[in-house]
């Protein structure tokens, strides 16, 4: 893992739970692949905003490891 890896695993991708890039990948590459195993797994989803900011963002990560749901 380079340092640019790190600090991109360091970008917060839901704000409300505070859960981190690097979190959702772990959590890719243990099997959990689609946005329901996600946010049960990490909290995503269920804070003030209601998902609204983080959603997007948990489905481009998706589509970005070959996990799309192609829409
Ligand atoms: S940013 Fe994830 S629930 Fe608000």
């Amino acid at each position: 893992m380079d340092q640019q890896e790190i600090i991109e695993g360091l970008k917060p991708v839901c704000l409300c739970k505070n859960v981190k890039k690097r979190v959702f990948l772990k959590y890719i590459a243990e099997g959990k692949t689609t946005l329901e195993e996600l946010r049960a797994a990490t909290g995503a989803g269920s804070g003030p905003c209601g998902g609204k900011r983080c959603t997007p963002k948990i489905l481009a990560l998706l589509e970005e490891k070959g996990f799309g749901t192609g829409a």
